[in-house]
């Protein structure tokens, strides 16, 4: 099996590849990626000599082309990911997002190849804080912010070339994901390494929203099922149903690292804040086997805690910058 792995040098992207070469040693693991800010080469150091890495654009035409020709399947992970930055300045997230999966498209429409491409569940929008409801693969999509909206845009044209042009396309939308090699600019893991410098964690309003959160490992073992028995056309919702607040996630993480319960600040909240966010999974559950291995939140938290400890090569270069484009939106 070729696989080409676009933003395989990002946080989901890289432990994507990371469980490839662990549980599928034979498989030709190509990755693409532009190595944005969001990017980061040594995130692959472990399995370098088992993976070509590309530097490169996926809105450039010519080598995605060359790419997607060259393989058997593509996973698409590139994208700009984070909702503060699309609130700060949305061209990247248009272009990359919408158009950068336009590209890949296009090439695999060409070359008649396999495409997974990786969404989130954001493309819904929110929910009451007391809903019984949760997502479907059915819920109408309604996103709030410019990150969303563009990564509901993409989905849809990945949807309409499955229908239209009979492109082999699934799709799956995760909830959001903890683990290494996440982004410092992510909730989790800024507010770790803001512990770790002597800073103090930055709760968003007050601290209400509610997130599920699934181990990046269960999220790509679930890409690699539908990768083997998911059915072409069809979407996937993923999540592994334990939905935290973020002041709860925020009070173990200082309960963790041994920190006084009340050791952060409030700031001002993000404009549009979606509320909460909650996957039915019954679906990748039920047809494809499915099920999160990580169950014990605060054991997964517990390592991610020791992973920023023992990393902090990893993370501290982008430590300021990242603060830095906070300040710019004061928070
Ligand atoms: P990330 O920001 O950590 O990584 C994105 C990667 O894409 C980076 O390596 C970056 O260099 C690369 N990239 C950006 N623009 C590019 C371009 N034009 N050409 C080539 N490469 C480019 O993101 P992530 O958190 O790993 O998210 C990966 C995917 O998963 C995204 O599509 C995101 O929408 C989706 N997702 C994320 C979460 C989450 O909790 N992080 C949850 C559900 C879905
Ligand atoms: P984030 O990791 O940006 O993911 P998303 O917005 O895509 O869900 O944020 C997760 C939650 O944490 C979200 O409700 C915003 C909140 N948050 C904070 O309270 N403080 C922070 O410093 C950050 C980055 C996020």
């Amino acid at each position: 099996m070729r696989m080409l792995v676009t933003g395989g040098a990002g946080f989901i992207g890289a432990n994507f590849v990371h469980y490839t070469a662990r549980n599928h040693p034979g498989y030709e693991v190509c990755v693409l990626d532009a190595l944005t800010y969001a990017g980061n080469r040594e995130s692959l150091a472990p399995v370098a000599d088992q993976v070509r890495f590309v530097h490169g654009d996926i809105c450039d035409t010519t080598l995605v082309d060359r790419l997607v020709a060259a393989t058997d399947v593509v996973v698409h992970f590139a994208a700009e990911s984070h909702v503060d930055n699309s609130l700060l300045d949305p061209e990247p997230f248009i272009r990359t997002n919408i158009l950068g999966t336009y590209t890949i498209l296009e090439a695999v429409r060409r070359h008649d190849k396999r495409l997974h491409h990786i969404s989130t569940d954001e493309v819904f929008g929110d929910l009451a804080l007391d809903a019984v409801e949760k997502f479907t693969e059915r819920t109408a999509y309604d996103p709030s912010s410019p990150y969303s909206a563009a990564k509901a845009s993409s989905d849809m044209l990945v949807r309409a070339w499955a229908r239209s042009f009979g492109v082999p396309a699934t799709l799956s939308n995760c909830a959001n994901n903890y683990g290494p090699y996440q982004h410092v600019e992510k909730f989790v893991p800024r507010q770790i390494t803001n512990v770790l410098v002597g800073e103090r964690p930055k709760l968003y309003g007050a601290g209400e929203n509610v997130r599920e959160w699934t181990h990046v490992d269960d999220h790509n073992e679930a890409v690699h099922l539908i990768l083997t028995k998911g059915r072409a056309g069809e979407s996937y919702l993923i999540g592994s149903g334990d939905e935290r607040s973020n002041a709860q996630i925020l009070a173990l993480v200082l309960d963790l690292m041994g920190e006084p319960a009340d050791a952060y600040d409030h700031v001002p909240d993000r404009p549009g804040h979606d509320l909460r966010y909650s996957n039915d999974s019954t679906k990748i559950r039920t047809e494809l086997g499915w099920q999160p291995r990580y169950g014990d939140f605060r054991a997964g938290l517990a390592a991610t805690i020791d992973w920023y400890r023992h990393n902090d090569w990893w993370w501290k270069p982008q430590k300021d910058a990242t603060e830095a484009r906070y300040q710019l939106l004061g928070r």
